[in-house]
């Protein structure tokens, strides 16, 4: 380009300005060099070893975002607390971003997609139970997989996942406006007990993949009552993605039960507000339910025992890695199994 503008006839002003150019160029180009794209991920490692006073952790750790909102916040909060044990800095995917962050004012930086495909990723399994070898997991450029949920990865940090999973204001407000509004027999209620009915999907999926139940109206009224034996006048705040089986099997006579939430499985953001900003939690089966129990933070019944004994949903899941020890299971009904 240059040597185009350079004339064939060559006089000492313009030989001047051609060296002055040149020069100039090549050491905006030198400069260039030094202030590289922050994507460059080596780039990232050099220069923090420049100052070795720091030494912030070398490299990069991420995870698959899979599933939808319970199943993103299992990863989420995984990847915090391994990359947090292992000495890493971790990075949340874009897609987990645009999950988590219209609802909680999460804080892990975020990985575009462009970067992440540059970065030559070391993918790592994980169990949904936390094990040994976690703790010294090898490798500056970590990928984590797999559908972690359970509380053996985050619980020691407690504190800091609630912090994470703050709800940002208008969310939680939303939510506090809606159960002040709440009336038990003409009286506002002082103990608010979400219910959480997972059904949709998993209706057919378990007992035709996993050899399993989901939630039976007898195992709702054993837990509803279990409450109702405990506190004075409770309210049932009821949310579900199968609503209309909701309405016909739970008792809401007593008019201490409202259905409430919108079960719109892709915005499940007003749902999990409800339930977790209510003071104890019913949850039946999946990873929101879980999530919104551990948020709550108060008493928490689950379906305890809803496979039998040689279903492969076992091998899969510990149900003692999901469930915290304090809370409180209630043996599912596995009769409608056994009939064929
Ligand atoms: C619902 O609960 C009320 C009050 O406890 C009871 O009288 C009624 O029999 C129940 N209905 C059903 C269908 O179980
Ligand atoms: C129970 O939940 C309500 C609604 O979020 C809240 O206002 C109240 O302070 C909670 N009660 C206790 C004892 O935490
Ligand atoms: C579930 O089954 C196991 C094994 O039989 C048993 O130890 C456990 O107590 C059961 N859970 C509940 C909540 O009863």
């Amino acid at each position: 380009m240059l040597s185009s503008q350079v004339p064939f006839f060559f006089p000492m002003a313009h030989f001047i300005l051609f060296v002055f150019t040149a020069s100039t160029v090549f050491h905006f180009h030198q400069r260039l060099a030094k202030i590289r794209p922050p994507w460059d991920f080596e780039t990232l490692v050099l220069a923090r070893t420049e100052h070795p006073t720091s030494q912030p952790p070398r490299g990069m750790w991420t995870i698959n975002a899979i599933g939808r909102l319970g199943n993103q916040m299992g990863e989420y909060a995984t990847l915090y607390a391994l990359a947090k044990m292992n000495g890493r800095p971790a990075f949340i995917p874009a897609a987990m971003h645009s999950t988590l962050a219209p609802i909680f004012r999460i804080s892990l930086p975020v990985l575009h997609d462009t970067t992440a495909s540059r970065i030559p990723w070391r993918n790592y399994h994980l169990n949904d139970w936390m094990e040994e070898r976690y703790r010294h997991i090898p490798g500056e450029y970590v990928r984590l997989t797999g559908y972690p949920c359970s509380w053996t990865f985050y619980h020691h940090l407690r504190d800091e996942i609630l912090r994470e999973f703050t709800l940002h204001d208008h969310v939680r407000e939303d939510a506090q406006k809606f159960l002040r509004g709440l009336r038990v027999n003409g009286r506002q209620p002082s103990t608010f007990v979400g219910v959480h009915v997972r059904r949709g999907d998993y209706v057919n999926v378990m007992p035709q993949v996993w050899k399993g139940v989901v939630a039976d109206r007898g195992y709702l009224e054993q837990a509803l009552d279990w409450f109702r034996a405990r506190y004075d006048s409770p309210i049932f705040v009821v949310s579900s993605n199968g609503m209309a089986w909701c309405r016909k099997n739970i008792n809401a006579s007593r008019g201490d039960v409202v259905f409430a939430g919108d079960g719109i499985e892709n915005s499940p953001s007003k749902d999990f507000a409800l339930l977790m900003q209510c003071n104890h939690t019913i949850m039946t089966i999946g990873t929101f339910g879980i999530w919104a129990a551990y948020l709550a933070g108060g008493e928490t019944i689950y379906l305890a025992n809803y496979t039998l004994p040689n279903s492969p949903f076992l091998k899969v899941f510990k149900p003692e890695a999901a469930f915290l020890p304090k809370w409180i299971g209630i043996n599912a009904d596995l009769s409608p199994l056994l009939k064929h």
